[in-house]
C-alpha cells in the first residue's frame, strides 16, 4: 500500500509517499519526500510570522503534493490512505494541510489518518534505521519542543520529561537573534561554534532543583523513575538564554555591545556546549533508570553536529545503541508523518470528515 502524507505545522510545506515493505524489521520504504521551505520569507522578520506562513502553505501545497506523487510514480488513484499532521503547530498552517488531506481522502474514498507532529519525529528514526531495540528513550528536540519519550512498544509514546520553559531550538533561534545571526539560528550557531572555544564563557548548566519554590509536578508517570530523578530530568533553557544576553550586553548595559568574530564564535561554542550537555545528561540518565535498550534523538536540533557526535560517543562508551535521523529527516518533513501515519493506520487509527487542526495537541 502507498500512503501520502502532508505536513504544514510550521514553516515547511511538505508531502511524501511511503510504501510498505512487508519486512517487520524495516517496515517502510520512502518513495518521495518533498519540502518547500519558507525560511527565506520569515528570515526578514527574524522568526516565523504565522499569517505569512499560512498564506505561503496555500501557494505551495498543490505543487508540493503533485511533485511527491510524480517522484513516487503514483497517481491519486494509487493511494491507500492519506496521513496529515493534526497538531501541534500554528493553527492557520495546520488547517491548510488538514483541509487538503481531507479533500483528497474524501474525493478518492480512502482513509484519513491524523498524526501528532512529535510522533512523526519519533518515527523518523524507524523510517531511517528500522525498528529500534525497545524499550527506547527518544529525545525530540525541535523549535517548539524538547520532550523525552519512553517507547515500550511500537506506536506507544509515554512522556518522561519536557522543557519547563523554552525549547532547545527556540533557545538557538533566540541566541542567534541576540548575536545578530539571523533565522533559523541553529544551523548558523552550529557552524560558527566550530571555530570557537567552548570553555571561553562559563554559562550555567540548567538544573531543576527540589528547592524550587513552586515545585512543579513531575512529568513522568508516577513510578517510572525514582522520586529524586523524576523532576531533575526536565529541561530548562531560558536561564541560559538570559546568561548569554547578559554577556552580549556587558555589565549593567541595556544595549548589545559590538562583538568581534572571535567573541561571537566563543559565545556560540560555549552556549552550544551547555545545551548539548544538558540534553544528553538528562536523556542518558533517564535511559539508564528506564532500562532503555536504545536511545533515539530526533527533531530539528538533532541536525546539530555536536549533539550528533557527542550522543554517538556517549552511546559507544555505554554500549547503548544511539539512533539519529539523516539531516533531511531531522528537520520538518512529511516522510516522518507518513511513517507515523502508516503505523497508526495499521493499529486502527483513522479520522472522520470532522477532523480539525489542534494547535495544542498532546502526545503521551
Ligand atoms: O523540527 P523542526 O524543523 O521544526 C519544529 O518542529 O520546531 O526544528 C526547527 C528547529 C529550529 O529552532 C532550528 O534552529 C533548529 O531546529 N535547528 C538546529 C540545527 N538545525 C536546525 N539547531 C541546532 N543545530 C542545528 N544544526
Ligand atoms: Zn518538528
Amino acid at each position: 500500500m502507498n500512503l501520502l502524507a502532508i505536513e504544514t505545522s510550521c514553516d515547511e510545506t511538505a508531502a511524501a509517499v511511503i510504501a510498505e515493505t512487508g519486512d517487520p524489521r524495516k517496515p517502510w520504504r520512502l518513495e518521495s519526500n518533498i519540502v518547500a521551505s519558507q525560511a527565506a520569507i520569515h528570515r526578514e522578520w527574524g522568526g516565523v510570522v504565522p499569517e505569512l506562513a499560512s498564506r505561503q502553505h496555500l501557494r505551495d501545497i498543490c505543487g508540493v503534493v503533485e511533485q511527491a506523487l510524480d517522484t513516487a510514480g503514483v497517481t491519486l488513484d494509487g493511494l491507500g490512505a492519506v496521513a496529515v499532521t493534526q497538531g501541534p503547530g500554528l493553527v492557520g498552517s495546520l488547517l491548510v494541510g488538514v483541509s487538503f488531506a481531507k479533500s483528497i481522502a474524501w474525493s478518492r474514498g480512502i482513509p484519513l489518518v491524523p498524526v501528532h507532529h512529535l510522533a512523526g519525529h519519533i518515527e523518523s528514526l524507524t523510517l531511517q534505521h528500522g525498528e529500534m531495540p525497545l524499550p527506547a528513550a527518544v529525545l525530540v528536540v525541535s523549535g517548539g519542543h524538547t520532550s523525552l519519550y519512553l517507547v515500550r512498544e511500537p506506536g506507544r509514546y509515554e512522556l518522561i520529561a519536557r522543557t519547563r520553559d523554552d525549547a532547545a531550538g527556540e533557545a538557538y533561534d533566540k541566541v542567534a537573534k541576540l548575536l545578530g545571526l539571523g533565522y533559523p539560528g541553529g544551523p548558523v550557531i552550529d557552524r560558527l561554534a566550530k571555530d570557537g572555544n567552548d570553555r571561553a564563557y562559563a554559562f550555567p548548566m540548567p538544573r531543576m532543583t527540589h528547592a524550587d519554590r513552586n515545585q512543579p509536578k513531575a512529568t513522568a508517570p508516577q513510578g517510572l523513575l525514582p522520586p529524586k530523578i523524576e523532576r531533575s530530568v526536565d529541561f530548562s533553557f531560558s536561564g541560559l538564554k538570559t546568561a548569554v544576553l547578559r554577556e552580549v550586553r556587558g555589565p549593567g548595559q541595556m544595549e548589545a555591545r559590538p562583538l568581534t568574530p572571535k567573541q561571537i564564535a566563543d559565545l556560540c561554542a560555549s552556549f552550544q556546549r551547555v545545551v548539548v550537555e544538558s540534553l544528553l545528561d538528562r536523556t542518558f540518565e533517564a535511559a539508564r533508570w528506564l532500562g532503555a535498550r536504545s536511545v533515539g534523538i530526533a527533531g530539528g536540533v538533532s541536525a546539530n553536529s555536536r549533539l550528533r557526535m557527542d550522543a554517538l560517543s556517549r552511546g559507544t562508551a555505554l554500549a547503548l545503541p544511539v539512533f539519529i535521523p539523516s539531516l533531511a529527516l531531522s528537520t520538518d518533513n512529511a516522510a516522518m508523518i507518513a511513517a507515523a501515519g502508516l503505523r497508526a493506520y495499521r493499529a486502527g487509527t483513522t479520522a472522520g470528515w470532522d477532523l480539525n487542526a489542534d494547535a495544542a495537541l498532546k502526545l503521551g
